[in-house]
């Protein structure tokens, strides 16, 4: 963890030092441990660390030892008398398991009690959060996957792994977060409770602002929207205790400076970088909210150089109003109707697809009238719809919601600040993944 998010740990949690357990279980991960355990003290917390006998395999006693500042034991025979594994789960305010890996997932789902971490999992009242890595297939495998569940609903949050290159020649799901998100997500589950949120354990994506598409290497097609309604419902979402990936276009200034910390940042421009960016993050999520205003169409050609007024069409005269050189658009993907169609979550679990419609009402419908076509024709499980204008919908101003299912019907309403209307969205978001995990 590099300094600065040392100092970001310190700044959204500045005084409260906590008692932190670090189980650290049998995968190559365990290497990055240390990194873990010192930027939790970094950030003033007191780290006990209780390695399990095969992560001592990986890594030695004496590195855990030295980076944890205190002696680290592994099983409950070393000392009976002084019950370590009650004593230490009674002293625990936050167990963090990093690296967890298979087995110890299916250990912990048993409910065994064959070390010192298991036996400790099952005295500590403490919120628990799990960071596994493992192989992808072991991370796919329908034994993991039950197990996954098991302890997120007992209210275990458990930190979806990152993608990438595997230990050997393996790439895919299965890797170690990088502590520093680690770090932020045990954090924010220490400063207010959010591993009870009812987001704890899922994996949000956000996309927000507005694209740019280019003309030339100056100019560009843009749109007015700020980035906030997306910036509120990342915020939102994090404060429910989920994982959130915002793929920020072009937003206000300070949106981004206003998220909290543990939300990832992924800045893109384009309509296509947009659509790569949601898409790569969304192969793990549990639900992805297309915020973004996305432009529908973009010039068919990019120029190299910064075009001059007299070469775009030598046709043009120069009398002012004149008409102007003609620029050919192309057709960008509908993002939002494609994760309908061609989800991209790499597991057999569904993604909860939810976009906005700003719409202004014209001769042919009002606000609503649009938007209920809209939700028919692009399918998402939810589609907030809001009125825009001059002097509505867009930048630092209330705002005004009718959700609509996939077959137009209204869910809800919602009214108020951006970060209200956010919470609302949000709401209804976790009902639906509480729902859909009920019937699996
Ligand atoms: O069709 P319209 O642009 O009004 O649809 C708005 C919804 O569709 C938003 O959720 C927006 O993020 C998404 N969208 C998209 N790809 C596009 C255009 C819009 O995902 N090319």
């Amino acid at each position: 963890m590099t300094s600065s998010s040392d100092n970001r740990a310190r700044r959204a949690h500045p005084t409260r030092a906590r008692r932190v357990v670090v189980g650290v279980s049998g995968s190559i991960a365990a290497y990055k441990a240390p990194s873990v355990i010192r930027s939790l003290r970094a950030a003033g917390h007191e780290v006990r660390t209780v390695p399990t006998p095969a992560a001592l395999r990986f890594i030695g006693a004496p590195a855990l030892a030295a980076v944890t500042g205190a002696p680290v034991q592994s099983g409950v025979f070393e000392d009976p008398a002084a019950v370590a594994h009650v004593e230490t789960g009674e002293w625990a305010e936050l167990v963090l398991v990093a690296p967890a890996s298979a087995d110890l997932l299916a250990r912990a789902a048993a409910g065994r009690a064959d070390d010192l971490l298991t036996a400790t999992l099952l005295t500590t009242t403490a919120p628990v959060v799990m960071a596994p890595a493992m192989h992808t297939q072991m991370w796919n495998h329908p034994a993991t996957r039950e197990n996954v569940a098991t302890l997120r609903r007992r209210g275990v949050t458990i930190i979806d792994p990152d993608s990438g290159p595997l230990t050997g020649t393996g790439y895919g799901a299965g890797r170690l977060p990088e502590p520093e998100q680690i770090i932020a997500r045990a954090l924010s589950v220490l400063a207010d409770g959010s591993s009870n949120g009812d987001l704890a354990g899922r994996h949000i994506v956000v996309s927000a602002g507005g694209t740019r598409e280019p003309l030339d290497p100056v100019r560009y097609l843009g749109n007015r929207s700020s980035g906030r309604q997306g910036g509120a419902v990342a915020a939102a979402a994090a404060a429910r205790g989920a994982r959130v990936t915002l793929v920020s276009a072009h937003v206000e200034s300070n949106v981004l400076d206003e998220l909290p910390p543990q939300v990832q940042v992924v800045a893109v421009s384009t309509a296509l970088q947009l659509r790569d960016a949601v898409r790569a993050a969304a192969a793990d999520a549990d639900a992805v909210v297309m915020a973004a205003a996305v432009a529908d169409y973009r010039p068919a050609d990019v120029a190299g150089f910064k075009l001059k007024k007299r070469l775009l069409d030598t046709s043009v005269r120069p009398d002012e109003g004149a008409a102007g050189p003609t620029i050919t658009l192309v057709e960008n993907p509908d993002i939002l109707a494609e994760l309908v169609t061609d989800p991209p979550r790499r597991d057999d679990r569904t993604v909860l697809v939810v976009g906005f419609a700003a719409e202004t009402g014209d001769a042919h419908g009002d606000v609503l009238a649009h938007g209920v076509v809209k939700a028919r024709r692009k399918g998402a499980d939810l589609l907030a719809v809001n009125a825009v204008g001059a002097d509505r919908g867009f930048g630092d101003v209330p705002n005004a919601v009718v959700v609509l299912d996939a077959s137009g019907q209204e869910v809800a309403r919602a009214q108020g600040t951006k970060r209200e209307v956010a919470d609302a969205l949000v709401a209804l978001i976790s009902d639906r993944l509480r729902s859909s995990m009920d019937r699996q």
